[in-house]
């Protein structure tokens, strides 16, 4: 396996940020991991795992060995009472994943079609999409520890996943790579289609019946609709969580801004769209040097070409601000961020 040196990251993220690791290599099976992680223990570096680079922001660069995780292999491992358990390595393409499964029957993963990046990213924020969270389907995660080679199996309960969150981003951030995950489908079709946009999309069209791959292809419809293509316009998706509020705080907060999209949560907090109050304080189509809010969706930031992370960090501290000072509501930024100086 190959050890490289300032290596460029730019084709290794989706806002294609300029920006140089250390070192830089990419496994392919465990023999490879191992050989990266020891060789970072007898340099004495750290480890950042990557995939494929569309939930991060590269501030500057990035000092320690980036271990880009590319095993691949999907394997079904059990079937019973019409329900089957796949295991699919953490290099795997994740809407692939989807498409194959739908391709087998299995059903589960259809409303999560079109998220960039690898399987073993999914688990990390709890990837979710359409009223459908990983956690819904998620069995286990395996991983090796990243201090002494140990291979550990995390189950669902162990992860303890909630809104685009995970142990992961906690105790065992920065600890681990993850090397496969195993998630539990149905061969029973039991589709959600409560999320608004999905709602709508089977109302208007109502001679479509909702099928997994029904709802599979309205989901990548919708999303080309409202989403740009990192491919094309270079960004990493919602830049911002939707903050979780307290009850009585959104209540409050519903009172004055009724036409705040809000999500109820089962634990009785609300969630609310941050793309709404940053498009009301007037951010959407913004630009400034090369980096923007896209004009077509608010929660999304864009690198229209020269633009560096630290011009994109201060865009969003700006509207951090804004939102703040109009809402009285704090906004997170989502993607993880790397190479900030100390
Ligand atoms: P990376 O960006 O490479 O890494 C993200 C983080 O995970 C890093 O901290 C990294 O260290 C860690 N990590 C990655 N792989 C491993 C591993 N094997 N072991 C340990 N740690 C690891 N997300 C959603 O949840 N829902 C969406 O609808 C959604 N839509 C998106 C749309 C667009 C256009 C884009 C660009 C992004 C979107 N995202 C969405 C965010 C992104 O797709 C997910 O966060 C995805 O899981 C990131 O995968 P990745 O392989 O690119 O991870
Ligand atoms: N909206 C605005 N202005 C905008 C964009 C949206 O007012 O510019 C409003 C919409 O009208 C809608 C509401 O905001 O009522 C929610 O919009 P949308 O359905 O697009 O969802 P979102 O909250 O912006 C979240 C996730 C997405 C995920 C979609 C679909 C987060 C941070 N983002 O976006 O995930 O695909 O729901 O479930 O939770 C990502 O994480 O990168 C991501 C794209």
């Amino acid at each position: 396996m190959r050890f490289y040196h300032h290596k460029p990251m730019h084709p290794h993220n989706t806002l294609a940020l300029q920006a140089r690791a250390d070192a830089f290599a990419c496994v392919t099976n465990d023999d490879e991991l191992l050989e990266a992680l020891a060789w970072a223990r007898a340099k004495g570096v750290d480890v950042v795992v990557l995939g494929q680079g569309s939930n991060i922001v590269l501030a500057g660069d990035v000092q320690a060995l980036v271990v880009q995780q590319a095993m691949r292999g999907i394997e079904r491992l059990d079937a019973s009472n019409g329900d089957v358990i796949v295991r699919a390595a953490a290099g795997e393409n994740w809407h692939e994943l989807v498409q194959w499964t739908l391709q087998q029957g299995y059903y589960g993963l259809e409303n999560l079609a079109l998220i960039p990046g690898t399987v073993g990213a999914s688990p990390i924020q709890n990837i979710g999409a359409y009223g459908v969270e990983l956690q819904s389907v998620l069995l286990q995660v395996h991983a090796r520890q990243i201090a002494d080679d140990k291979l550990i199996a995390l189950d669902n309960a162990a992860c303890q996943f909630s809104y685009r969150d995970s142990l992961f981003k906690h105790q065992f951030k920065d600890q681990l790579v993850i090397t496969a995950i195993d998630i539990q489908l149905s061969r029973r079709s039991n589709v959600n289609i409560s999320y608004p946009a999905l709602a709508d999309f089977f109302n208007e069209h109502p001679h479509i019946e909702p099928t997994p791959q029904a709802v599979f292809d309205a989901v990548v419809s919708i999303r080309r609709s409202k989403l740009p293509d990192p491919a094309v316009e270079p960004n990493a998706g919602s830049f911002f969580k939707n903050p979780v509020l307290a009850a009585e705080v959104a209540q409050l907060l519903l009172g004055k801004y009724p036409h705040l999209p809000c999500f109820p949560q089962v634990d009785g907090s609300v969630k609310v769209s941050a793309a709404w109050m940053i498009d009301q304080c007037g951010w959407k189509g913004y630009r400034t040097h090369d980096v923007g809010v896209h004009p077509q969706h608010a929660l999304v930031l864009v690198n229209y070409g020269s633009g560096s992370g630290a011009q994109l960090l201060a865009l969003s501290s700006e509207i951090v601000t804004s939102v703040y000072d109009a809402f009285g509501v704090a906004l997170e930024i989502e993607p993880r961020i790397y190479g900030l100086k100390p």
